[in-house]
């Protein structure tokens, strides 16, 4: 008898089946890396989730990435480490023998960006985020977790910035979106997390003027590129990470949980998708 080696495949979930970059990015490092494998978009219903992330494996997949509406019951149906445990919400899920683990990588995603983007970004001791829905906790464990000390968190409704205090301990200043023009001037790093500035939502309305010159700007959003906030900031001369970078960087963890192989983010790989953006 022949042994045959079967392909990996792993997929993202998600109900409608929204166009993805998912696997544009995951196809380029198999193909890039020479690996056999591949990696399937599957629309999976809430009433049939439970059945089909039970039976992953069965299903065919070596793991998946997990998105809107699933994050919370992928967390809930699996073995969580601290960090999906922390944000509430997985998005990556892997076997570990027989064991069903998950993880919730928007955090190293968040976090290698601003490393690759603006070394030194973690000196800074005070710092501004905007929004306080599910990005937002991951952004605000990833810059506890690198021992940022104050964290103030603005959202329109403010009861969802104290939720995350509470949640995240004292580290995480809620304050309300009035007082986002009093704390800039001490923000070493300002993070967008809403979806304003997004591509058809109302503009982020945020004075990149009144940062300190050594401040470093991301933004989550990622359709425009380059948001006006962005393009404010590297007006100004400082630094950023763009939510493509962050997108990017997400899903290594995931590749290398799969197929074995840590792969990069070239140069190469953001023009493929910066490329892709530009047909919406
Ligand atoms: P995600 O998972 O992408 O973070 P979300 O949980 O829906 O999405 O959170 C969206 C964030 O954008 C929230 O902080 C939201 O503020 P509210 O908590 O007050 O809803 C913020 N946001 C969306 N539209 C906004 C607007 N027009 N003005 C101010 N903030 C807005």
């Amino acid at each position: 008898m022949t042994a045959v080696t079967k392909a990996q495949v792993a997929c993202l979930i998600g109900w409608p089946a929204a166009h993805s970059r998912s696997p544009l990015i995951h196809h380029y490092w198999l193909r890039t890396l020479r690996i056999e494998g591949g990696y399937s978009i599957e629309a999976v219903p809430p009433e049939g989730f439970a059945e089909f992330v039970l039976h992953l494996s069965a299903h065919g997949f070596v793991g998946a990435n997990v998105t809107i509406p699933h994050k919370e019951r992928a967390l809930a149906l699996s073995k969580p480490d601290a960090r999906a445990r922390a944000v509430g919400a997985a998005n990556t899920l892997w076997y570990e023998g027989d064991e069903l683990r998950s993880t919730n990588t928007d955090i190293e995603g968040f976090l290698n960006n601003l490393d690759a983007c603006a070394p030194g970004w973690d000196g800074a001791s005070d710092a501004l985020v905007l929004g306080a829905g599910g990005a937002s906790r991951a952004v605000v464990f990833g810059l506890i977790e690198r021992g940022i000390k104050h964290v103030h968190l603005a959202n329109r409704t403010i009861e969802r910035a104290r939720a995350l205090a509470d949640r995240f301990g004292a580290a995480v200043h809620p304050v309300s979106w009035d007082a986002v023009d009093d704390l800039l001037p001490r923000a070493g790093l300002l993070v967008n997390t809403t979806s304003l500035g997004m591509h058809g939502q109302p503009a982020l309305e945020v004075s990149a003027g009144l940062l300190p010159s050594h401040a470093v700007v991301a933004d989550l959003v990622y359709v425009p590129l380059e948001t006006p906030l962005l393009a404010a900031a590297r007006a100004r001369g400082l630094k950023t990470a763009d939510g493509l970078g962050m997108l990017l960087h997400q899903a290594v963890r995931g590749f290398e949980l799969w197929f074995g192989e840590r792969p990069e983010v070239t140069p190469e790989l953001r023009a493929l998708v910066e490329a892709d953006l530009t047909k919406v």
